[in-house]
């Protein structure tokens, strides 16, 4: 979409023509072209924060991949998305999400619907290469209807986002650094003695693993108040806040 008052770059992607303005990532023109990139910590309507890598993109005259989430237009670019290098880079990414913690889908609560897992089948991951670490992480079922199981967290922080860009409760940080890094909730205080936390679900919302789920339930469950679908406002609510910032 062509943001007003901001300069047009023309470019191409996989040998087409394609255009964006200025301010645009290399992914949103993909998407606007039905370009698809594999993405994980990405999802519209929250900052882009590169976290996950699956969107590398090849760009002629770079020696180095670049994750197309964060990566902007420019004019005369030549953007490559779906070259072998790229696709046996993905799937090793996947495979050390897999080998990182305890994933083992056939007794998880999202089974069937988890993004990992489905981006594992789509981009043909057949096994993982790489030694499981199988660290002992703890699961937190102290909320009264939510759980978080560090066993299936990815780090991808869509759940930090959104509870402080969304919701602005801020309960969410990444606590540690590395392969020690953790997701917490207020000073890593157990979530159900958590003062921040309103209990509006939209972490259960977004998390794109088992990570986060409500109590009692299969993440497949249909009666779950908490769908990815029902975040389809969070582009919408993000576009009118940046325009109130303009006008004011
Ligand atoms: S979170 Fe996804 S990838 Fe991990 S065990 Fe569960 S279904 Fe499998
Ligand atoms: S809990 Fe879920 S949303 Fe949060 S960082 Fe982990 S995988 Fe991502
Ligand atoms: S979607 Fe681009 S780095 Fe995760």
């Amino acid at each position: 979409m062509v943001t007003p008052g901001k300069k047009v770059k023309t470019f191409t992607i996989d040998g087409k023509d394609v255009s964006g303005t200025e301010d645009q990532t290399v992914i949103e023109v993909c998407r606007e072209n039905n370009i698809e990139i594999p993405t994980l910590c990405h999802l519209d309507g929250l900052t882009e924060v590169g976290a996950c890598r699956l969107c590398l993109v090849e760009i002629k005259g770079s020696n180095k991949l670049l994750p197309a989430c964060v990566t902007k237009v420019a004019e005369g670019m030549e953007v490559l998305t779906a070259s072998d290098r790229l696709k046996n880079y993905r799937i090793k990414i996947l495979e050390l999400f897999f080998s990182e913690r305890n994933h083992i889908c056939s007794v998880c609560v999202s089974n069937g619907i988890c993004e990992l897992q489905n981006l594992g089948q789509k981009l043909g991951m057949t096994h993982v290469h790489y030694p499981y670490l199988f660290p002992k992480v703890n699961v937190d079922a102290s909320h009264e209807r939510f759980v978080l199981d560090h066993n299936r967290c990815i780090l991808c922080t869509r759940c930090v986002r959104v509870c402080d860009e969304i919701e602005g409760a801020h309960t969410w940080d990444i606590m540690g650094r590395g392969i020690e890094s953790m997701v917490i909730t207020d000073l890593n205080k157990p979530w159900g003695d958590s003062d921040s936390c309103t209990s509006c679900g939209k972490c259960i919302a977004v998390c794109p693993t088992g990570a986060l789920v409500e109590k009692y339930k299969n993440a497949v469950d249909k009666t779950s108040k908490y769908k990815k679908d029902k975040l389809k406002f969070l582009p919408y609510l993000t576009t009118m806040r940046e325009v109130k910032n303009e006008q004011s």
